[in-house]
């Protein structure tokens, strides 16, 4: 399998990572690090999936209590959330929902919330417009990546009581200098959106106690590291298991940068895709990871760890790993150079993608009526 070692370069100072910022993310060794998390191991895994094979998954916490659960089918738990800051969900997305999924067929109890109480105190989203989003976009999306609506519970924020009233609760345990060290800021938006997120993460233990995996990209972590210390600290009133979390890279947006959608004469990604033939023009915009001339590339071949389409094929497009190492040996060994390279894998891999996926979208909005949605 192509090792990707993207995202080097050490710089000095420390990471800030804010949940609702759009700090870069270069340096995952370091992340891991500062963070105090551990890497990844896809050997404690039962069948891992693609995102743990191709190390898209790079680090996370007790992982260990998750993977002693799966093996010995303990009861346990995966939560995860996703704001309805736009309208569609951005592919990078995908990963997170492919985490979900992965430990849904593993026997974990599953949770997909709409942060609409979030995206309300943080992005000024309506209550009413984030209901809209998350029913006719965001839970068709994660139904046609593979959720099961028969095993998911899902819920809006805003509809679940328990979990506001656990985030009060919680808001006794964590003071104003300890919040500020997590995140940065104190801002009241913040302050509200933080603790209904732990409320998110630890209601599923009110009945149970038991562990819980939160898959989420490397930005959550603030919100993990708080719900841990309260966790840790609501031990006298009822006991929980700190949450274990599963964090993943991010997928670049297609000219480079770390956060999607910036650059609109590029173009963006997101599902799900409405304009097929548009896929051709956007690939062929995309940040490669080709040399300065045709001999040279020829001579040294491409830089796939470089390569947003590389990158796009191994995170989302190409299932197969045979495909992928053809088009990485392609690359490396200078054979293709990127135009025959985009026509022969990242177009047409692409394509069948998204007409899988819009399909299923299709098939999923039509049976909304029937998912388990949680009052
Ligand atoms: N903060 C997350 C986001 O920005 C959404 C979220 C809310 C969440 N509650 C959660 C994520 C609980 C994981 C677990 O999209
Ligand atoms: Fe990317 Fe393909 Fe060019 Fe290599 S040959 S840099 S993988 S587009």
């Amino acid at each position: 399998m192509p090792k990707k070692s993207a995202n080097k370069g050490a710089k000095e100072g420390k990471v800030l990572v804010d949940p609702w910022g759009s700090s870069l993310i270069e340096d995952y060794e370091r992340l891991i690090k500062e963070f105090g998390l551990e890497h990844f191991d896809n050997n404690e895994f039962p069948e891992p999936n693609l995102q743990m094979r191709r190390g898209i998954n790079f680090g996370g916490q007790d992982l260990k209590a998750i993977s002693d659960a799966i093996k010995q089918k303990k009861p346990h738990y995966c939560l995860t959330g996703i704001m309805p800051s736009s309208e569609k969900i951005h592919l990078g997305t995908e990963t997170v929902v492919q985490n979900v999924k992965y430990f849904q067929d593993h026997g974990a109890k599953t949770f997909l919330l709409v942060a609409d109480l979030e995206a309300q105190a943080t992005r000024g989203v309506s209550l009413e417009e984030g209901k809209r989003r998350a029913l006719e976009f965001h839970i068709p999306t994660y139904v046609a990546l593979g959720l099961d609506p028969k095993k998911t519970i899902f819920y809006l924020q805003s509809e679940n009581k328990k979990v506001s009233n656990l985030a009060a609760v919680c808001a006794q345990k964590i003071t104003e200098n300890e919040f500020r060290a997590i995140y940065g800021s104190v801002h009241p938006a913040k302050v509200m959106s933080a603790f209904i997120q732990v409320g998110d993460i630890l209601w599923p233990q009110l009945g149970e106690e038991m562990p819980g995996i939160i898959p989420v990209g490397i930005d959550q972590a603030p919100h993990i590291r708080m719900t841990r210390d309260v966790a840790r600290r609501l031990k006298g009133e009822h006991k929980f298991f700190l949450p274990s979390a599963v964090y993943n890279k991010y997928t670049s947006a297609l000219d480079g940068s770390f956060k999607m959608s910036k650059n609109e004469a590029v173009g963006k990604m997101e599902l799900p895709e409405e304009n097929i033939s548009s896929l051709d023009k956007k690939i062929n915009k995309a940040l490669t990871g080709g040399r300065a001339t045709m001999e040279e590339q020829r001579k040294k071949g491409g830089i796939p760890e470089k390569c947003v389409v590389f990158e796009y094929c191994k995170n989302h497009f190409i299932r197969d790993d045979k495909g992928l190492n053809e088009m990485f040996e392609g690359c490396v060994s200078g054979k293709n150079l990127c135009g025959e390279c985009k026509a022969k894998y990242g177009i047409p891999y692409a394509k069948k993608f998204f007409e899988d996926f819009n399909k299923k979208f299709e098939e999923a909005k039509k049976n909304i009526g029937k998912i388990n949605f949680l009052k």
